[in-house]
């Protein structure tokens, strides 16, 4: 194997002045042989990891070593790289608790106790066989067919650590690889164990799954192991048709992972691709079935917004712009399709432009993933109409700049020139002009806006100073 970062000699150098086994293991192993951008080196020390990092950072020039003293690890920066030592380790984990019992081992120990046998390989440092592939589970095999098995029996490997369940679903959407099917057995019958696994473990690995290319891949996989009702039953909860009267409606669990893919075709915006996962998450709660009417969602938008914020708390996600974001988007969805419907009106795109401000283009890009009737000519109608709605969004930005609508007559100005105290009449004149503006009454500047004020407060009967 050609190993072309620097430090894989001078570490080859050191081990030899200090009689120590040493080899590079896991991720970098894996990305290398798939010719995938690596990022960190994990290195294995048969004795000390921490002694060989503390020797390597002296001799790199007294590079800052940080040192996990509990987890005999040790880690320093070197030409962009973070490289991590670990000396190899004989492990397992008491079935209650994260906490592993750790005995030094040799490196088939420490192979052994990895995740999956793509992890498992390791390439030797040692003077004897430098660059030589140590794969005893056929890792190297797996990689090429594209194959996602563990070492040990997976009841052990997934006991040692749940949060491997997740992990082997993340790859597979990641390098669309497919989990060989002991092992997937093995996660159906464990799933009830990620409960152990803290939240934001959890969401690390469900976040590489839905930043990968096709996070469908990988949301299946979870939907079919029974994972994702374990720790989100609301999206599990969108599985399924029921029929009343023979009238069917659609399965919003695979419509909501076709979105999801189709806003990833065209976006890395991690928080778009959420948007897009939760946009019809209230569907299941606001479902009726009406007589004459068939199957309907009603307010399905807003109820959904208000359960975007419980999940992102329950799920420790952030509590940020990213959940209003999030909010804002599935609280918007159908706006584009409403307006599409009907004529499209300039007040329309004004108003729209108005709720969704510089998020508008995203709105966009999710409410036309969300269109995936079966019916070719409905589509394509929605389509050309979209087309329509685009370009009126563009001309009415252009001329009206309402995207981020500042009021063009302040509350101070309001008060000043009627001399007004604070009170409910400044914030009826302010919203008079907005909605004036919004319906095309008046310009977007403060000329206009200034002479609708006097309009407004005479009709309110309201009178300036001196006249
Ligand atoms: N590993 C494991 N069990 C885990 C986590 C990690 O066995 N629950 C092992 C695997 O050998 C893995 C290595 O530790 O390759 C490094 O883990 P990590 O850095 O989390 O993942 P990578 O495999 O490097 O992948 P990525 O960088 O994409 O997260």
């Amino acid at each position: 194997m050609q190993l072309a970062h620097p430090i894989f000699k001078i570490l080859s150098e050191i081990a030899v002045e200090k009689g120590l086994e040493i080899y590079v293991i896991g991720g970098y192993v894996r990305d290398l042989i798939l010719r995938r951008p690596s990022k960190d080196i994990d290195i294995v020390v048969l004795g000390s990891g921490i002694e060989l990092a503390e020797t390597a950072a002296k001799q790199l020039g007294d590079l800052t070593v940080s040192v996990f003293k509990n987890f005999g690890t040790a880690m320093f920066r070197y030409k962009g790289v973070e490289i991590e030592f670990v000396g190899a380790r004989k492990e397992s984990y008491h079935l209650d608790s994260r906490k592993p019992v750790v005995e030094e081992g040799t490196i088939d120990d420490d192979q052994k106790r990895r995740d999956f046998t793509i992890n498992a390989l390791a390439i030797s440092l040692n003077r004897e066989n430098y660059g030589t592939l140590v794969d005893p589970f056929g890792g190297l095999q797996d990689l090429e067919n594209g194959i996602l098995k563990t070492p040990l029996d997976p009841i052990i490997t997934f006991s040692d650590d749940p949060l491997r369940m997740m992990r082997a679903v993340r790859f597979a959407s990641q390098l669309n690889f497919k989990i060989e099917p002991v092992t997937f057995e093995s996660i159906i019958a464990n799933r009830e164990r990620l409960r152990i696994v803290s939240k934001e473990r959890i969401m690390d690995e469900f976040n590489k799954i839905m930043a990968s290319p096709k996070p469908s891949v990988g949301l299946k996989l979870l939907e079919q192991s029974g994972l994702l009702s374990v720790f989100f039953p609301e999206l599990s909860a969108l599985k399924g048709v029921e029929h009343v009267d023979g009238i069917g409606h659609k399965d919003n669990f695979y419509h909501t992972l076709t979105v999801v893919d189709s806003v990833s075709r065209v976006s890395d915006n991690l928080w778009l691709r959420w948007a897009a996962l939760l946009h019809d998450i209230a569907k299941p709660v606001t479902k009726k079935f009406i007589p004459g009417q068939g199957w309907t969602f009603y307010g399905h938008n807003h109820v959904g917004e208000r359960m975007v914020g419980r999940l992102f708390n329950r799920l420790k996600l952030p509590q940020n712009e990213k959940m209003k974001y999030v909010q804002k988007l599935v609280g918007l969805h159908m706006r584009p399709i409403v307006l599409s419907e009907d004529t499209v009106t300039d007040s329309a795109v004004r108003r729209l432009l108005f709720d969704a401000g510089d998020d508008i283009d995203d709105l966009m890009t999710l409410a036309e993933a969300d269109i995936t009737s079966k019916n070719e000519e409905k589509v394509r109608r929605f389509l050309a109409n979209f087309q329509i709605v685009r370009q009126k969004l563009k001309e009415v930005e252009e001329k009206d700049a309402i995207r981020n609508f500042q009021p063009p007559v302040s509350g101070e100005e309001i008060m000043k020139t009627f001399q007004l105290p604070p009170c409910k009449a400044i914030g009826d004149i302010k919203n008079a002009i907005k909605e004036a503006i919004l319906d095309g009454i008046i310009g977007n500047n403060s000329t206009e806006a200034r002479k609708y004020m006097f309009q407004v407060a005479a009709e309110l009967g309201i009178q300036q100073e001196g006249k």
